[in-house]
């Protein structure tokens, strides 16, 4: 093996293609881009290696319908499976992306025993959840994007509201991923001082209800298909953290094992990702409010994990 990082994405559909751009400009390892359906992986990596000159990136970029290139991946993003549909649910899609995931999960641990999986496929939580049993990996190798995403939704909607750089806003965004998130505001600052010091109640409220309906929201403008771009760049931030172990605090979905009093479910709770996977799970004190919107929040999730029976 080389000295280079390498990265599977599984998945060559909008965020999984995406996020091996990402990848790949940001130069974080070789990648394999891996799809049941024949020719797009392949095309698709062709086409971005073809891009590597002129955007001055070197890494290797392989396309692929079966797994034995995917061997000794550091790190393995799984966006296989269905995308939301205009009025569908992310609850819809539940049985048939835990049948996606799991066999996708079996043909990349047993080339990639030492990976670690950074779950992108919707439901999220339940997927994560899907993939840690299938797995046998340890709960630090398995964690779920939808916090980074859903926090830069929110930091997009108040950078916008305070007309400031999207650099200055930070947003805390605890929960599951569907409509029952739960964003902090007193935790969510600009420059360091909380956005609740800077925006009216009304406008904030507005802002967190946005943020909730983020994901509907672009799928009622695109009609076919769902969010791509700041799904894929945020499963690629926490791709860098780990590669280059920076040990970032991002809001992520992990196995929950009594903090926050939840026991046994993966629920979005921030997280300190490095070179070992989830280092470090970060607990904060809520208010009496705010625990009642996270348990009702993990509850929809467990009702999902309760329909597979996992
Ligand atoms: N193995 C590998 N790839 C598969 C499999 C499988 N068993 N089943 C489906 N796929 C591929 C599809 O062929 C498709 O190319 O997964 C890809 C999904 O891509 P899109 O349909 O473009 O969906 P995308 O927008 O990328 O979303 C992927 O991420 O955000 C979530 O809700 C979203 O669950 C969805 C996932």
């Amino acid at each position: 093996m080389g000295a280079r990082k390498k990265i599977t994405v599984v998945g060559a559909g909008n965020v999984g293609a995406t996020a091996a751009h990402w990848l790949a400009a940001k130069e974080l390892g070789d990648v394999v881009l891996v799809d049941i359906v024949e020719g797009v992986p392949q095309g698709k990596a062709l086409d971005l290696a073809q891009a590597a000159p002129v955007e001055g990136f070197d890494v290797r970029m392989t396309g692929a319908n079966t797994y034995d290139d995917t061997a000794d991946s550091d790190v393995v993003i799984i966006t296989a499976g269905l995308a939301r549909k205009p009025g569908m649910s992310r609850d819809d899609l539940l049985k048939t992306n835990a049948g996606i995931v799991s066999q996708v999960v079996d043909e990349c641990v047993k080339r990639s025993p030492n990976s670690i999986l950074i779950i992108v496929s919707n439901p999220l939580d339940a997927m994560c959840q899907v993939a840690l049993r299938r797995s046998g990996f340890p709960k630090h190798r398995v964690i779920g994007m939808a916090g980074v995403l859903d926090s830069a939704r929110m930091r997009c909607f108040l950078a916008e509201a305070l007309d400031v750089s999207v650099e200055n806003v930070t947003a805390f965004v605890l929960g599951g991923h569907g409509d029952t998130m739960v964003p902090l505001p007193r935790f969510s600052t600009c420059a360091g001082i909380p956005i609740t010091e800077l925006l009216p109640k009304d406008q904030i409220d507005a802002i967190v209800k946005r943020t909730a309906g983020g994901g509907a929201e672009i799928v009622s403008l695109l009609k076919t298909g769902s969010a791509y771009y700041a799904p894929s760049a945020a499963a690629v931030e926490m791709t860098e953290s780990i590669l280059k172990d920076k040990k970032k605090i991002l809001p992520c979905a992990a196995y929950l094992e009594g903090e926050y009093g939840i026991n046994g479910l993966y629920v979005g709770v921030p997280c300190k990702l490095g070179a070992r996977g989830l280092e470090q799970i970060i607990e904060i004190n809520l208010t009496a409010e705010e625990r009642i919107a996270l348990h009702k929040s993990a509850s929809a999730v467990q009702e999902l994990v309760d329909v597979l029976g996992l």
